[in-house]
């Protein structure tokens, strides 16, 4: 895949100046922004404590432009903290995948790292297989390469607090800074107690009357070079269909972007990030939250000295104004997630009435942990929620789009169609999101719930669009269409191999000799959820897909998953992976893949006559060589 142009990196001239200072490098592969805003957090308290020492936040994909750089100017490196979140499948984050694979793949750099002193912070979620795995890998390898580890990998989990495990990893790292960066002239023995500042953007309101404005929206010059998260490209929606029969009481959506003459490629097996918008309800309520009315026009500018290289720069704004309130909050705050608790403290700070400030300082402190875990987390309390108990705390906008309202993020879905097929749309399989909360809150979904309601050019009005870009993904049909394989994928798990089948019977016209395809599917009723049921008996009828395999869990007095129908198939199952065929997974990570995984090493333990062991090693290596693929979320 081509790189996007790198832009020209202004060097730190203070950077190879030995004035006797300390350099402290703060390394970040984030996808959400926690670990990016746990690396910043981290230096800015650094910096008070340390003030003699340089601390500098380093993007990883910024750090360098080639395999070459990374080694020539990681060799320099003395001390280096690195913040790294893993994502789906024990994958790195986008912006740390080239960080990665260089580090992984170089074993036979062999021991070249004395210099450094190192300490990692991973951010993950125990409910996931490959807990942390980014974060574990690259500690190990930076041991073993010759690093000296100061403390032990912290081990940041989502499902949990994330921001205590931070704050007590944070903890480990002072002593050890202490005796690295302090002055032997440094008198004042142990480092006092800091108290962070909030962050705050500075706001210039504008008078709309007087304002003859356009509002300053993404940049959607169709036709840019690259598409990526930071450059979306405008899509129309070109259908909408509902895919559950109205016998089910949930939904399921079918979607399709228009892409034609947008320069937006896609290959089979790629995701699509999709930006779209709280709904009205929702950004009324926090208009009537913050006390302001929804056409209250501003500026946003980051604050001098907040250097982060993912804002661009020293005076980069968090999103594009100016703009009306009700722009910014439907489009960048998330305002449906739980608070953190930097939230709540800087929501405190604003409170008017004491007796709340001091119950949202309790909320956020260690004492009032098991509160924070049952009233906010297990609860599902949303900001809106929180803010609506707390009604005298008022914050400024520009503390609440620093410090309390993350940015709402683009929802990743796995497309569900195959150029070859439809080279100008993009196809999504959407399950909507919808539910009641503990607290009896309807939930819903931001971006399902937008796809569910958008209107699609074929009504004959003003439709929808979005904001979008392709991501790219490794999940792809071996390159020899003759090699047989195997899918699985229950509910929108589906998606990708509708694709995978799409691209089948594309390349059959052509003239292409198919492998076997088997794909197992699982779904609760026929007559409710099987979506796609025509077009995959279609497939098999063309000879795209050589048997499909349904799954009903909730049409008998027991529950049938896709993984007992693989059982029953097990020695068919094992004569395809005996014979170099390709296993796809595609769905729940936290439920479905586990499961599967586990029913996959039976099989192959069973079937091959292996022990234990050796029925692990042999997953594993096809795992290795490309042949067991997961996509799973
Ligand atoms: P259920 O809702 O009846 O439990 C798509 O969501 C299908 O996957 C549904 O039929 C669902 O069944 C099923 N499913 C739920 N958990 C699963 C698991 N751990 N493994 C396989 N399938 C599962």
């Amino acid at each position: 895949p081509a790189e996007p142009v790198k832009p020209i990196v202004v060097r730190d001239e203070a950077e190879d100046v030995d004035d006797g200072k300390k350099r402290v490098t703060i390394f970040f592969g984030t996808q959400t922004g926690t670990a990016e805003g746990f690396a910043k957090a981290l230096a800015e308290e650094a910096r008070a404590r340390y003030e003699k020492a340089i601390f500098k936040i380093v993007d990883l994909d910024e750090y360098a432009a080639d395999d070459d750089e990374y080694e020539e100017k990681m060799k320099k490196e003395t001390l280096a903290l690195f913040f790294l979140a893993t994502y789906g499948d024990g994958e790195p984050t986008d912006n740390a995948a080239r960080f990665y694979k260089w580090f992984t793949e170089g074993q036979e750099r062999g021991v070249w790292l004395q210099n450094l002193q190192f300490a990692v912070f991973g951010l993950g979620n125990r409910q996931y297989e490959h807990f942390n795995k980014v974060g574990k890998v690259v500690d190990e390898i930076l041991a073993d390469q010759g690093g000296k580890r100061l403390v032990p990998v912290g081990l940041g989990d989502d499902d949990q607090c994330i921001e205590d495990d931070f704050n007590a990893w944070k903890e480990l790292v002072w002593p050890e800074f202490d005796q690295l960066l302090r002055d032997e002239d440094d008198a004042s023995g142990a480092s006092t107690p800091y108290q962070a500042a909030i962050p705050e953007y500075r706001i210039v309101f504008i008078d709309s009357a007087d304002a003859s404005f356009m509002e300053k929206n993404w940049n959607l010059a169709n036709g840019h070079a690259v598409h990526d998260i930071q450059h979306p490209c405008r899509a129309d929606v070109a259908v909408r269909r509902e895919l559950h029969t109205p016998a089910s009481d949930r939904s399921c959506i079918h979607l399709e972007f228009e892409i034609s003459g947008t320069g937006l490629v896609y290959e089979t097996g790629d995701h699509v990030g999709v930006f779209t918008e709280n709904c009205i309800e929702t950004v009324e309520e926090a208009e009537r939250l913050l006390g302001y009315s929804s056409d209250t026009y501003f500026s946003i500018h980051a604050n001098e000295g907040d250097g982060s290289p993912r804002s661009g720069g020293s005076l980069a704004p968090p999103f594009p104004s100016p703009c009306t309130l009700r722009t910014a909050l439907a489009r960048y705050a998330d305002l449906l997630s739980s608070p953190k608790k930097a939230a709540l403290l800087a929501l405190a700070a604003h409170a008017s009435e004491p007796s709340e400030a001091e119950r949202l300082r309790f909320l956020a402190s260690p004492a009032g942990k098991d509160e924070y875990s049952q009233w906010i987390v297990a609860s599902q309390r949303s900001l809106l929620e929180v803010m609506a108990e707390f009604p005298s705390a008022k914050p400024p906008l520009g503390v609440f789009f620093a410090a309390i309202a993350p940015r709402l993020q683009p929802r990743y879905y796995s497309i569900s169609s195959s150029p070859k097929m439809a080279p100008s749309r993009i196809h999504v399989t959407c399950a909507l999101v919808y539910g009641p909360t503990p607290t009896g809150r309807i939930h819903k979904g931001v971006c399902s719930t937008w796809m569910k309601h958008a209107t699609p050019l074929d009504k004959g009005q003003d439709c929808s669009w979005a904001p979008v870009f392709v991501r790219q993904s490794n999940f792809k049909l071996p390159a020899d269409t003759s090699v047989p394989i195997i899918m699985i994928g229950p509910g929108t798990g589906l998606a990708p191999f509708r694709g995978f089948l799409q691209e089948r019977l594309a390349l059959k016209h052509s003239g292409a000799e198919l492998g076997q395809a088997i794909l197992f599917f699982g779904c609760r009723n026929r007559k409710m959820d099987f979506i796609y049921e025509d077009e995959l008996n279609n497939f098999v009828e063309a000879g795209a897909l050589s048997e499909l395999i349904v799954a009903f869990s909730r049409e008998g007095p027991t529950k049938d998953y896709v993984q007992h129908k693989m059982t029953e198939k097990a020695s068919e199952l094992w004569h395809i992976i005996s014979n170099g065929g390709y296993i796809y997974v595609c769905g729940d990570a936290k439920g479905m893949a586990r499961d599967v995984h586990r029913v996959l090493h039976t099989i192959v333990q069973e079937q091959g006559s292996l022990d234990n062991s050796k029925a692990e090693s042999m997953v594993k290596s096809l795992q290795m060589e490309g042949r067991y693929l997961r996509d799973v979320w």
